[in-house]
């Protein structure tokens, strides 16, 4: 696994990420330097995938501490910047949480801006080591298939980006991928191309690239077909929030592969840091706000053009309206078990409560 991180603090302080809605085709980073950059970058999709988004908002405040001691600003300033940054995506809760935590460090500080670059920090230390044992725990999960099978290939289909992209290092469905492979099992990962930001071929397709991972890239609705035909042996998603019934929001299209998975009797994993799980609510489907995004997204593919350029495309009639949801929710029915840092357990209250009791 290399060291490689999506979130990084420079050398005067501020933060880099990655522009990766340039990946695959070019490796750009970007400088924040103010709160507001770090919210148009969540935004934008500069950064994306609900461990990330976190990170990023989490310096985001450190950033808006910084300019309210340098302009010497007061408290309303930063206020603004935990609202602006609180609106800037809605689905996934990793946001909401790394928000509450900054909230309450900063609560309780006497060296405002020290310990708003520490509580960032930590946050950031910790995806990393969470997503480190979620892989702990997701392995025995591909190792199982890999005794079953005899030693012969893990087929894998994954669902968006749920990888070290859209986390800090190591990502969560990815995980148990990256340690299989360390232990010289076999795997192979499907990978959906996920329309219509194409996280799927854009970013798992680059970090499985980049990791040495074999895969092949697949249509969005190929999935049922392969699964019919036992060509795939395990699914595993990640999730931008999970409810305490152990409703599973992820990525537009994911609810269609658990379908799929259940017909045809293959286990559908969920990888989750508990950064993830909002216990405040039960059902998914009317609880969990689903972001809609601009139709632009639908109606432009976006891409390397055969002048080397990145742009768009239009792929349908000039006036053809388009709808973009950008999430779904899979019922806790069709999760066959979820991941966490902490263990595996059921897609269930008691499941969850398990693992994580200081919920009750
Ligand atoms: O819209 P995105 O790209 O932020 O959506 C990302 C996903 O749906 C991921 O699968 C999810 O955040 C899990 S993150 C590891």
């Amino acid at each position: 696994m290399s060291k490689f991180r999506t979130i990084w603090t420079t050398e005067d302080k501020y933060v880099e990420v990655i522009d990766q809605r340039k990946l695959p085709h070019e490796f750009v980073t970007i400088k924040l330097e103010t709160y507001k950059d770090a919210e148009v970058a969540i935004k934008d999709m500069t950064v994306r995938g609900a461990p990330l988004i976190g990170a990023t908002a989490a310096y985001g405040i450190y950033l808006a501490v910084r300019e309210m001691l340098e302009n010497q600003l007061d408290g309303s300033f930063l206020d603004q910047a935990f609202s602006d940054l609180r609106a800037s995506r809605p689905t996934a809760v990793n946001l909401f949480w790394a928000l509450d935590k900054m909230r309450e460090a900063l609560d309780n500080a006497d060296d405002f801006l020290a310990t708003a670059w520490k509580a960032a920090g930590d946050i950031v230390e910790e995806d990393v080591e969470t997503c480190r044992m979620i892989g702990v725990h997701g392995l025995p999960l591909i190792e199982e298939i890999a005794s079953r099978k005899q030693g012969d290939i893990v087929n894998i289909l994954t669902h968006c980006n749920a990888g070290m992209l859209g986390c800090v290092e190591w990502g969560t469905i990815t995980s148990p991928i990256y340690q299989a492979i360390q232990k010289g099992i076999k795997v192979h990962v499907w990978v959906d191309e996920t329309r219509p930001r194409n996280q799927g071929s854009n970013l798992t397709a680059y970090e499985l690239t980049r990791h040495n991972v074999p895969h092949t890239l697949i249509v969005d609705n190929a999935g049922g077909h392969l699964m019919q035909h036992g060509m795939v042996d395990m699914v595993i998603v990640g999730t931008d929030r999970t409810t305490r019934q152990g409703d599973v929001a992820n990525k537009i299209g994911t609810y269609l592969k658990a379908l799929a998975a259940y017909d045809n009797k293959i286990p559908f994993y969920v990888a989750l840091p508990s950064t993830t799980l909002d216990m405040t609510i039960n059902n998914g489907l009317t609880e969990i706000p689903i972001e809609e995004r601009n139709q632009d997204e639908v109606r432009y593919m976006i891409g390397k053009g055969k002048n080397g350029n990145i742009e768009p495309v239009l792929i349908c009639p000039e006036t053809t309206p388009a709808s973009n949801y950008g999430f779904d929710v899979t019922p806790a029915r069709l999760v066959s078990k979820i991941i966490t840092e902490r263990g595996v357990c059921d897609a269930s209250e008691e499941g969850l409560l398990s693992l994580f009791p200081e919920y009750k």
